[in-house]
């Protein structure tokens, strides 16, 4: 089921955001981690070997600087102006391009391929898998690798979730997010013709704290 989005409305959010996120890292050096634990949990190997890649929703862009500076080329796609600025001052002389764009257009409207498209908490959990995943596997190389992470489903809620942004009073900000369960993502990758499905849960580092969901398939 799809959200209605206003990616008008929801840029203003991520634009906020983007602002408020920057100030955390703009001294910190490029890391690619999947989940939201420092030094927790598997790292850019689930990508396997890609020679380029596209992140969809590279928000402060360290992931993608850290694969540039492997040498790897890649792109970010955000929704955020103020996101793709900030990357391209901070990240840009690493060889990496960032570009301004609603994922989906971007996908629709481009013909490149890449190696492995991923998102590290990005636009997969922000646009509706069932419209995203097959935009993915068509702009994804033979035997490309796209992976995800973000927040595992909070049980019994599942499908589009409306998420305001920082609390319940100010600016009426939100978003929309899509969750489910392992088995459902699994399914849905399957349904899109994606191969080597693996959908599963990574543990916080702290019993009862929130784990990851990390999904992984090729293109078939
Ligand atoms: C939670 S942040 C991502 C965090 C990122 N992994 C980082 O380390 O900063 C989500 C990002 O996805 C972007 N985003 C959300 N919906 C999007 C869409 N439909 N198309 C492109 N980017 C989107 C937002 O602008 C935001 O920068």
């Amino acid at each position: 089921m799809t959200a209605p989005h206003n990616y008008d409305h929801e840029r203003a959010l991520w634009d906020a955001f983007a602002e408020h996120a920057w100030k955390g890292v703009a001294e910190d050096e490029p890391v690619f981690h999947w989940t939201q634990y420092k030094g927790h949990g598997p790292g850019p190997e689930i990508l396997g070997k890609p020679e380029s890649v596209l992140e969809m929703g590279h928000g402060t862009g360290r992931a993608l600087a850290y694969l540039a500076q492997q040498g790897i080329k890649g792109t970010g796609v955000d929704l955020s102006p103020i996101a793709v600025e900030q990357t391209s001052k901070r990240w840009g002389h690493l060889g990496a391009t960032f570009v301004c764009a609603e994922i989906q257009d971007h996908l629709v409207s481009s013909t490149e391929t890449y190696d492995a498209i991923y998102s590290i908490f990005g636009a997969a959990w922000f646009t509706d898998p069932e419209i995203l995943f097959p935009l993915v596997a068509a702009r994804l190389s033979p035997g490309g690798v796209f992976a995800f992470s973000q927040p595992p489903a909070i049980p019994g809620a599942y499908g589009p979730q409306g998420m305001y942004k920082g609390g319940f009073s100010g600016p009426a900000m939100f978003a929309y997010r899509y969750s489910y369960t392992v088995d459902a993502w699994a399914d849905l990758l399957g349904f899109c013709g994606f191969t080597d499905i693996e959908v599963r849960e990574i543990d916080a580092p702290k019993p009862g704290h929130i784990g990851t969901l990390l999904g992984r398939a090729m293109r078939g």
